[in-house]
């Protein structure tokens, strides 16, 4: 659901601001060591800044929130102190993100930034007060307003507040999209829902429907769909910058809109979060959307591979082989690896006919990558060595960490098939699920330029925790934007 809080520049003081606002709330920043913020809101207290500060312990960390009552014109408000560490980036997005949680409930809460990525303190305020409920909401309502009061001013920081809030719908977006229950989200959905973004976004969109795959020869994407009444799809979304784009790059996600596993069925514990299971997808069109209003120079295809995996009558079997875009066939060693026979498609398609500089995919490929890093780090892999360190920077950047792990060849036998060009799933005796797995998915991208984000494990929250909320996180929208619209 759109993130319901409004961001806005303000001037002057942060007493006048909060008079001027109704606010309940008001904050001044710590910094990390025994500073004392030179607060005016402050100067009815009978105590100083610094003795509330040492009372609490408080070191200045992001984070760290330290609150007492204050008499600020015609009424008592709540007065937070803020950490904010260096005031580093991420130092921003962590302190925006708890003065937001803090602020649930209230109409306004008015906030003295220091110098520094203001977009990223906006960033972190908005997604922390990201929420997703169908029906009645539950629990505080988000924070309705934060005004922002810097030493620049409104007018200077104008760009960076929009900035911010541009990159946070987007990841908002992505987050909805994934969070939409699998009852409501099959492929025509999705196509829909791209069709919407597309027409917000700028963007030029082309839905390839069950007959158009069949005659097309995406076996891949009608193999994994076949088990499913509801049919699945190929959404190539296109945003053509103004004048000549630097360069072409093709995103791809994994749009499996719900993963039973297919005939080769997963348990219940397994299969009840596979609703996010097209995050990588979620993740596409949300860049896309964002293409535009960030003024990217770079032509971008988004390619969105959906199918729904169910075991029936009429699902792939083990054993099966299939003919994928373009003539490689696969042999289907289990109906469970289906995400890197929808992507074989569309990474072949965009080698084949989209000429791209660079192709990069985002997909929940593996729990192999969960179990290697766990719930915030993606498993990147790449073809290319400087596409390897830019994302990598533009992760890191983004609060969005990747670590590389390699393409090693010499499991390359673990795919190896009797029947077929390769099998979709590594042999026992090799391990190495998410290496295994993209080893696979580069077979298909022609010797390109090109990145695999496997991100299983960092795409789901289990809880809150800083800007990112419970369910699905949008992980890779922000870094994504990073690496394609750079400050
Ligand atoms: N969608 C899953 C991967 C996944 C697991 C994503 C957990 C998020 C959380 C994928 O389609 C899958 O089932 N992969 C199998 C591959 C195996 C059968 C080779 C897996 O990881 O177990
Ligand atoms: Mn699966
Ligand atoms: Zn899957």
């Amino acid at each position: 659901m759109p993130i319901e809080t409004r961001v806005r520049g303000a001037g002057g003081t942060v007493s006048r601001t909060a008079a001027d606002l109704g606010a309940e709330v008001v904050a001044v920043p710590v910094r990390s060591g025994p500073v004392a913020p030179a607060a005016e809101v402050a100067s009815g207290l009978p105590f100083t800044l610094d003795e509330l500060l040492d009372l609490h312990r408080a070191k200045g960390e992001p984070g760290e929130i330290t609150a007492t009552q204050v008499r600020v014109g015609d009424r008592v408000r709540e007065l937070l102190l803020y950490g904010v560490g260096d005031a580093e980036p991420a130092d921003l997005r962590k302190a925006g993100a708890a003065l937001a949680r803090r602020g649930r409930g209230r109409t306004a809460l008015v906030a003295g930034v220091p110098a520094g990525d203001l977009a990223a303190f906006v960033e972190g305020a908005l997604l922390a007060s990201y929420t997703f409920k169908i029906g009645s909401p539950s629990g505080k309502q988000p924070l309705a307003t934060l005004a922002v009061l810097t030493e620049a001013g409104p007018e200077a920081d104008a760009p960076a507040i929009e900035r911010g809030t541009a990159r946070a719908a987007a990841a908002a977006l992505a987050r909805d999209l994934a969070n939409t229950p699998s009852g409501e989200k099959d492929p025509a959905w999705l196509a829909a829902e791209a069709r919407r973004i597309a027409e917000g976004g700028g963007l030029t969109v082309r839905v390839r429907d069950e007959r158009d795959l069949a005659d097309g020869g995406f076996g891949g994407i009608l193999a994994v769909g076949a088990g499913s009444a509801r049919p699945p799809r190929l959404i190539e979304v296109s945003h053509i910058p103004d004048g000549t784009p630097d360069r072409h790059v093709v995103l791809v996600g994994k749009g499996i809109t719900f993963d039973t596993g297919g005939l080769s069925l997963k348990p219940n514990e397994g299969m009840k979060t596979m609703k996010t299971d097209m995050a990588g997808g979620g993740v596409v069109l949300a860049v896309m959307s964002a293409l535009r209003g960030l003024g990217v120079r770079a032509r971008v295809t988004g390619l969105v591979a959906a199918a729904e995996n169910m075991p029936s009558g009429s699902a792939m079997r083990p054993g099966d082989v299939i003919a994928h875009y373009g003539g490689t066939t696969s042999e289907v060693l289990n109906t469970d690896a289906e995400g890197r026979l929808v992507l074989a498609d569309a990474l072949a398609y965009a080698d084949a006919e989209l000429d791209p500089d660079v192709i990069v995919d985002v997909a929940t490929l593996t729990g192999a990558a969960k179990v290697a890093l766990g719930l915030r780090h993606g498993a990147l892999f790449a073809t290319d060595d400087a596409l390897a360190a830019a994302l990598t920077e533009a992760g890191a950047r983004a609060g969005e960490p990747l670590w590389r792990l390699p393409l090693v060849d010499d499991y390359r036998p673990a795919l190896d098939s009797d029947v077929a060009d390769i099998n979709n799933i590594g042999r026992g005796g090799y391990g190495a699920g998410s290496i295994t797995a993209a080893l696979f998915l580069r077979e298909f991208v022609g010797g390109r330029s090109w990145a695999h984000l496997d991100i299983a494990g960092p795409g789901r929250a289990t809880s809150d925790d800083a800007e990112i909320t419970r369910g699905a996180t949008g992980y890779g929208t922000r870094l994504l934007l990073d690496w394609l619209a750079p400050a």
